[in-house]
């Protein structure tokens, strides 16, 4: 896809209310794309941000709400954007959830939970667009993690659950061409988790990063952007975006 073939191009963000998503959709909106904001508990930032881009461009943005681990209703979320917009054209597979599981003290729902939006999900609702993704010649960015591909003490399903993303990323590439580029970023440190409060090892982690800051959602964002409008000959392929952190111990 070309930046000017961008222009008036559907994507649908899951989890697109706050944080990184949110930032994912205002720069593809900027850079010309229709945008359907998903989200499942966040109506209200959902709805300011869909108001935001249909002040910038008028009919340019819609909402559509779920919780994504209803996977028999993943068929209907993509019709959804199909009847708002005629189209589909990219997903982003960003929406996630993100905590310990140390060995000893882990559920089987959490199992469920932290498997299911970080891996299960990403599977089916590509299966459920991809007729629609080939028609267009479309392209999915799944949003994984530095930590799919070593891993974070104490969070074993986590890391698993993402490190099980990045493979999909390929097999996806490898199954879904020549119509249809799979690809991934995995961030870094960019947001801290809203609930977390050890400042000691956030500062840990910034020092052995080599350029010794977090990331900013926009430089995800802009990832993003890259894979779907410039990374024509890419696919099955991660970028990542961790300021060097997976090149220290
Ligand atoms: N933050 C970081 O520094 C960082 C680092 C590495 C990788 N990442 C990855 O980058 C992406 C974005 O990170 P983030 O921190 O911005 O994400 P986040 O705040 O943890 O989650 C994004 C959204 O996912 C949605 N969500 C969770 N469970 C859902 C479900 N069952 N059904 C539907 N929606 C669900 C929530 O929507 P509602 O609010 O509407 O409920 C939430 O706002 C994630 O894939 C994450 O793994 C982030």
């Amino acid at each position: 896809m070309q930046e000017s073939q961008l222009n008036d191009k559907v994507v649908l963000v899951t989890g697109g209310a706050r944080r990184i998503g949110a930032e994912i959709v205002r720069q593809l909106h900027r850079a010309g794309m229709r945008v359907v904001i998903h989200y499942r508990s966040s109506d209200s930032d959902a709805r300011a941000l869909s108001e935001e881009c249909n002040r910038a461009r008028p009919q340019s943005a819609t909402v559509v709400q779920g919780d994504l681990q209803d996977i028999a209703k993943l068929d209907s979320l993509v019709r959804q954007v199909l009847e708002s917009f005629g189209r589909m054209d990219v997903v982003v597979n960003n929406a996630s959830c993100f905590y310990p599981t140390p060995v000893g003290r882990t559920t089987e729902e959490q199992w469920k939970q932290l498997v299911g939006i970080n891996l299960k999900v990403p599977f089916f609702l590509v299966q459920s667009a991809a007729g629609e993704l080939r028609r267009t010649r479309g392209c999915v960015i799944n949003i994984a993690d530095i930590y799919g591909r070593r891993p974070l003490r104490e969070h074993p399903v986590y890391c698993a659950a993402k490190a099980g993303l990045i493979m999909l990323t390929q097999a996806l590439g490898a199954d879904l061409g020549p119509e249809v580029r799979v690809n991934g970023v995995a961030p870094g440190a960019i947001l801290w988790p809203e609930n977390a409060q050890d400042e000691a090892l956030q500062r840990k982690l910034v020092a052995r990063t080599p350029l010794k800051r977090t990331g900013r959602p926009e430089e995800i964002a802009a990832a993003v952007l890259f894979l779907i409008r410039d990374g024509s000959f890419t696919t099955g392929e991660i970028l990542t975006v961790d300021g060097g952190r997976a090149l220290s111990p």
